[in-house]
């Protein structure tokens, strides 16, 4: 495999100081081979010399490793148990303590599918329960063209498998212009936009503990999902310690379904059985 990743990553670093060594071994030998088979490259080091020949494929093959697959909803079982159990909960821990805004961080929201998802549902609970508390929702990405997508704010109609017809109904609205292949496109509404703030935030930033807006973190709940699988062992630490820092006392971290192993060993229990919501263990 070193033999595949090595001039590559060797590339990136001399070029752009850029480290993708990062990423997980197999993750990056699959993805240099997909794109040197893209470009007609018959083994990885003429697709190194074909990079070093032009300038874009460097942005190209960096753009491939950032993969943006998104849903609404994506892992229903986590929204659901968010929606019946962990929102409430905290609704109460809010007005126990005097607070009045939930926070809430989507550290990879992709195209903002998460974020949208989670601004439909804290909706739905405010105007259910006539509530006097506010939620903030800070959405980033290391992808400038997703976070672009998140603002545009309009979506293809496989993002929407995983919802009720009732919600795609109070929460779209579909476009008279079909988009690409003819499928159905659907535009947020936009009270949906008014308490997420979109930003773009490397979650490897060494400077920054969370996105510049959100200032002290302190959230009640980071979603972190379907992206550490991507990385290798150490940085998927860095994240979890990153994202797992920025927590309120007692606050939630939600990862992607596959991911959940990667928490048991990293000092947090799972709130539900099977579930991918976590709470750090007290120490
Ligand atoms: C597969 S999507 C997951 C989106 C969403 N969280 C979900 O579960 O549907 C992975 C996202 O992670 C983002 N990403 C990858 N590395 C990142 C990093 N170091 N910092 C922030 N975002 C990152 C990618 O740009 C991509 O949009």
């Amino acid at each position: 495999m070193k033999e595949i990743t090595d001039p590559i990553v060797k590339h990136f670093r001399q070029l752009y100081d850029i480290d993708i060594s990062k990423f997980d071994d197999a993750f990056l030998s699959r993805s240099i081979l997909k794109r040197s088979a893209d470009t007609l490259c018959d083994s990885p080091s003429s697709y190194c010399k074909h990079m070093e020949q032009n300038d874009w494929e460097g942005k190209r093959f960096l753009d491939s490793l950032h993969i943006g697959y998104s849903e609404f909803f994506r892992n229903p079982l986590t929204f659901l148990i968010l929606e019946r159990f962990i929102i409430p909960e905290i609704l109460l821990k809010l007005k126990n303590t005097h607070r009045q805004e939930i926070r809430i961080w989507s550290a990879a929201c992709a195209a903002g599918e998460e974020a949208y998802s989670l601004a439909m549902i804290l909706e739905e609970q405010k105007h259910s329960n006539n509530g006097k508390w506010n939620y903030r929702i800070f959405a980033s990405d290391i992808s400038k063209e997703q976070i672009v997508k998140a603002n545009t704010s309009t979506y293809s109609s496989e993002t929407l498998n995983n919802m009720s017809l009732k919600r795609i109904r109070k929460w779209f609205t579909e476009s008279p212009h079909a988009g690409l292949y003819d499928n159905k496109v659907f535009h947020i509404n936009p009270v949906l936009k008014q308490n997420i703030e979109f930003s773009v935030f490397d979650l490897f930033n060494e400077q920054l503990s969370s996105p510049s807006g959100s200032i002290f973190g302190d959230f009640d709940i980071v979603i972190c999902a379907n992206l550490l699988f991507y990385y290798k062992t150490r940085r998927r630490k860095t994240i979890l310690e990153k994202t797992g820092n920025a927590l309120t006392n007692g606050g939630y971290l939600i990862t992607g379904e596959t991911e959940r192993n990667f928490l048991f060993r990293n000092q947090y229990h799972e709130v539900f059985p099977e579930s991918t919501i976590f709470r750090k263990n007290r120490v």
